[in-house]
């Protein structure tokens, strides 16, 4: 049975489902954005520190503090330093042999002259990460000379990737958060669809006693009434005008009649005679049972379609699915009737590009009485229903999905 889930839950399911993911990439986002900026923040507060104490020291001790600048220097974060005049001539550096060289690069005077801070992310020559960090020095001669400090990045650099990281953990949430949605909705559709069987199974049990008893009634006052009929029938002569109100009375009771076997065979407790069915020659006997009709029957089988079912029973559900097939389309019109195996099942498919059925109908096509027939009982999908799942099958019939027609699909446990 197909479950026409609530729309409002799907979609409210659905709207939950995406502001969570929402908020959990933003707030993921907005995290590792922040420990990016703390990470820059903090080798800036770094350089910033370690350049004030060589300004100050450098302001102390004059030119003769060459061992101190280094002590200060000899930290793992710096990767290397050195001071250079305005004219880019290098005064100082880590590595000795460099001293004397010269700065590559201009600006170096304007950058003393506007005393601008600044810092920036490099690559090293050797391809390490680094961040670079341009101070301007005052001496207390009023001389200026520019400090360039180089510093290493990696423990910055494996904060702010341990932070990316996150992304992993929060993907892998979100399949979780959306595989929860799915499951709930699985198993909630499941539930209903259990709720509704058992509600169809305890109605159809209740309509089924009451209708065996009333069915008994009145086979047993129809059969006094068309005995006693079929008698005067027989006393009266042909050309007595009596006689044609009897011939009524003898096709009402007739046809009261076989509705009545029809209720007997609905709610009476079903025995079923299992056995291994061929699916060809079950449909090729069904349709002769058929009236003629104009339209076209189009039959297409698997080769060795088998299923295990009650032979009778199988005849009854599939004469009563052509039949309505037929019915929906009138006169004229194609019927497809295909059998084909899957992995559980053996399926009957009856096709037809008949009315279709109404959306507002679709829950009540397999209720007793339901018909839209004048002649109907609205019999014949119940007890379908009924000894499908009767032989361990399911039985479903809806709107065909290329819009025309109706679908009525029977699978039986494959043989
Ligand atoms: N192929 C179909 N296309 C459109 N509507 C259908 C189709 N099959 C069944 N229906 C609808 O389902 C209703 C119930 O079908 P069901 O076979 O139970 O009873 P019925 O055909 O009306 O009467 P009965 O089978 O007892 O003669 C039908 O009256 C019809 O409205
Ligand atoms: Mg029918």
């Amino acid at each position: 049975m197909k479950i026409n889930f609530p729309t409002a839950i799907i979609t409210a399911l659905f709207v939950f489902l995406l502001l969570s993911t929402i908020a959990i990439l933003y707030t993921t986002a907005q995290h590792i954005s922040s420990v990016e900026t703390l990470a820059v923040q903090s080798l800036d507060s770094t350089a910033l520190a370690i350049s004030s104490a060589v300004e100050n020291t450098l302001r102390s001790k004059g030119n003769g503090a060459d061992r101190e600048i280094r002590e200060i220097f000899s930290d793992r974060i710096i990767a290397y330093a050195l001071i250079a005049d305005k004219d880019g001539k290098i005064l100082f550096h880590t590595n000795p042999g460099l001293i004397g060289t010269s700065l590559s690069g201009i600006l170096i005077g304007k950058r003393i002259e506007t005393g601008k801070v600044s810092g920036r992310r490099i690559l090293l020559q050797t391809g390490v990460p680094a961040y670079e960090f341009n101070f301007a020095l005052h001496r207390q001669d009023g001389s200026a000379e520019l400090l360039r400090l180089v510093l290493n990045t990696t423990p910055a650099d494996q904060i702010v990737s341990k932070a990316r990281r996150m992304w992993l953990t929060v993907g892998v949430i979100l399949i979780f958060l959306w595989a929860a949605g799915g499951l709930f909705l699985w198993i909630a559709s499941r539930y209903i669809r259990l709720q509704r069987e058992l509600s169809q199974r305890t109605q159809m049990a209740l309509i089924g006693q009451m209708t065996a008893v009333l069915a008994h009634e009145i086979r047993n006052a129809i059969g006094s009434i068309k005995g006693y009929t079929q008698w005067v029938d027989e006393k009266t002569g042909a050309d007595d005008p009596t006689k044609k109100g009897l011939a009524m009375v003898l096709s009402g009771t007739e046809r009261i009649e076989s509705l009545v076997n029809e209720l007997l065979l609905f709610s009476r407790e079903e025995t079923y005679i299992i056995e291994n069915i061929a699916l060809s020659p079950v449909i090729t006997s069904v349709l002769s049972f058929l009236p003629p009709w104009e339209g076209k029957i189009n039959v297409s089988i698997e080769t060795e379609v088998s299923v295990k079912a009650d032979k009778e029973k199988l005849q009854r559900v599939l004469l009563n699915g052509i039949q309505n097939a037929i019915q929906a389309m009138g006169h004229n019109g194609v019927l497809l009737i295909s059998a084909r195996n899957d992995k559980r099942w053996g399926k009957v498919v009856i096709k037809d590009i008949g009315h279709g059925i109404q959306k507002s109908a679709q829950h009540l096509l397999f209720t007793p009485f339901y018909t839209t027939k004048t002649s109907g009982t609205g019999l014949g999908l119940s007890y379908s229903k009924k000894v499908v799942e009767g032989m361990g099958g399911r039985i479903d019939l809806y709107n065909s999905e290329d819009g025309s027609g109706a679908v009525l699909v029977i699978c039986l446990p494959k043989a």
